[in-house]
């Protein structure tokens, strides 16, 4: 097998938790969602381990069922500019949505954060897969799947030419002459495509990295390809080795088939690691985290994924119900999954709503077997890294006090930062100014 290049981690921020009930543990303070000092805290933590990123999720849509997390949080942009101050290395990635905000503000927001952090910056791109989000924004309907990830691709085309805007040295700054930018180095982008109209220039030029980091978290036919074509980065979710080895090799491919190499997108599972100093240790924590959610907590959590559906309607002891096609317009490639999943094993809803809201990966145990899990993850190309949550409190601390130094230890990761940009540390290419490419292409014909 060819040298791998060492692994890459995100450390995902997320207060309380993603588990629907971890807000009750009694080690987790329960305002961490709204906390600066508790994010300022994880982010250099992450720092502490040379983790490439930290990454803040999002949505855009709550209810009375969502989990606590959700219903009081900070927004990515807004938290991320404060952490950029409070960190030097490590890459800040946030979400936000294509189908509910304009292309100009956007690219100004990203193109704002990665002037601030000196090149730390990163955007995960997502459509939104909830309705519900088309009436925060005086919207009467919320675009299908396929829609919006055919916004998506038109909004990234735009936010990646606005970013263009200006060429490295437009900036000329001479006081003596007066000469503030070359107009020759200043660009429109006059877009005019089916969801926008753009004309630009955008008013931030590029940062040192280029352009912020593009990550996608879609695991659809249409979000593998719209990865593929225009990420750097993927945020995807799996239970099993073999599952993202799969997935792993078809994005890759797909990378290729667009004419972009294979190490121009760097594929990271998300991963919940529970490390105790024994097997049995690591268990016991887990089990007390699953014991805290009640089997009508987990109804919730798992209706949110199909549109908030009230589950509590079947019977809890029976296979999970037929709902059709409940779900493939919001979170299509989970909602696939949960019932195949389902069907295959024979599962009943109490099982599929407890294994939802609890799941169980494969990352629980002692820092050597983490480490091992890890190694053979990434050689056996599953994974070119990965983002870590807190499953369970101090898991981020765990993570980097017990597993780092293995990894270290086995030169599979790195120990020190090779770069301070996120484009330098997660080793994808900065891409050049488009016109000052053309340019140079021109010069030299
Ligand atoms: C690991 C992972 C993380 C995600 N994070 C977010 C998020 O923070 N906010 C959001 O609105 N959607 C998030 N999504 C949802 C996706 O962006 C997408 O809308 C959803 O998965 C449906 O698209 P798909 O069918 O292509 O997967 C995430 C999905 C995955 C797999």
């Amino acid at each position: 097998m060819a040298t791998r290049k060492k692994l890459k981690f995100g450390a995902i921020i997320h207060g309380v938790g993603g588990n629907i009930s971890a807000w009750r543990h009694p080690d987790i303070p329960s305002d961490a969602s709204v906390s600066f000092p508790f994010y300022v805290r994880a982010a250099q933590k992450a720092e502490e381990g040379l983790f490439d990123l930290a990454f803040i999720a999002d949505g855009l849509y709550i209810n009375e069922k969502s989990i606590p997390h959700f219903l009081n949080r900070f927004e990515p942009i807004t938290i991320l500019s404060a952490l950029a101050a409070a960190t030097t290395k490590i890459g800040l990635v946030g979400t936000l949505s294509t189908s509910y905000s304009e292309p100009f503000t956007v690219a100004r927001q990203f193109g704002s954060l990665d002037m601030i952090s000196g090149g730390r910056a990163g955007w995960n791109v997502v459509t939104s897969p909830l309705e519900g989000s088309a009436r925060n924004y005086g919207r009467t309907e919320h675009p299908s799947h396929d829609e919006r990830y055919r916004i998506a691709e038109e909004y990234l085309k735009v936010t990646k030419g606005l970013w263009d805007s200006w060429e490295d040295d437009a900036f000329v700054r001479d006081k003596e002459s007066g000469v503030f930018f070359d107009p020759a180095k200043m660009h429109r982008l006059n877009h005019k495509g089916t969801y926008f109209s753009v004309e630009g220039p955008l008013n931030i030029a590029r940062s040192k990295q280029g352009q912020p980091v593009i990550f996608q978290a879609g695991s659809s036919e249409s979000g593998k390809n719209l990865a593929a074509k225009e990420a750097d980065a993927v945020f995807t979710g799996h239970e099993s080795i073999e599952e993202a080895k799969a997935f792993y090799s078809d994005v890759k491919n797909r990378t290729v088939a667009y004419g972009r190499s294979r190490d121009d997108i760097v594929i990271l599972p998300g991963i919940g690691p529970i490390i105790g100093s024994t097997e049995e240790e690591a268990e016991r924590k887990y089990e007390e985290i699953a014991n805290l959610v009640s089997i009508d907590k987990a109804l919730d959590y798992l209706g949110r994924f199909f549109e908030h559906h009230d589950f509590s309607q079947y019977p809890l002891d029976e296979p999970f119900p037929d709902i059709g096609d409940l779900g493939s317009n919001s979170f299509r490639s989970g909602t696939d999954k949960i019932k195949r999943t389902a069907k295959e094993q024979g599962l009943t809803l109490r099982q599929v709503a407890l294994r939802s809201a609890t799941p169980r990966g494969p990352f629980v145990g002692t820092p050597e077997k983490i480490a091992d899990l890890i190694q053979r993850w990434h050689e056996e190309e599953a994974a070119d890294g990965f983002i870590v949550h807190s499953a369970f409190p101090r898991g981020l601390d765990d993570f980097v006090e017990q597993v780092v130094p293995i990894l270290q230890r086995r030169g599979i990761y790195r120990t020190e930062y090779e770069s301070d940009t996120l484009r330098g540390n997660l080793g994808v290419p900065i891409p050049p100014n488009r016109y000052a490419e053309e340019r140079s292409r021109q010069a030299a014909r």
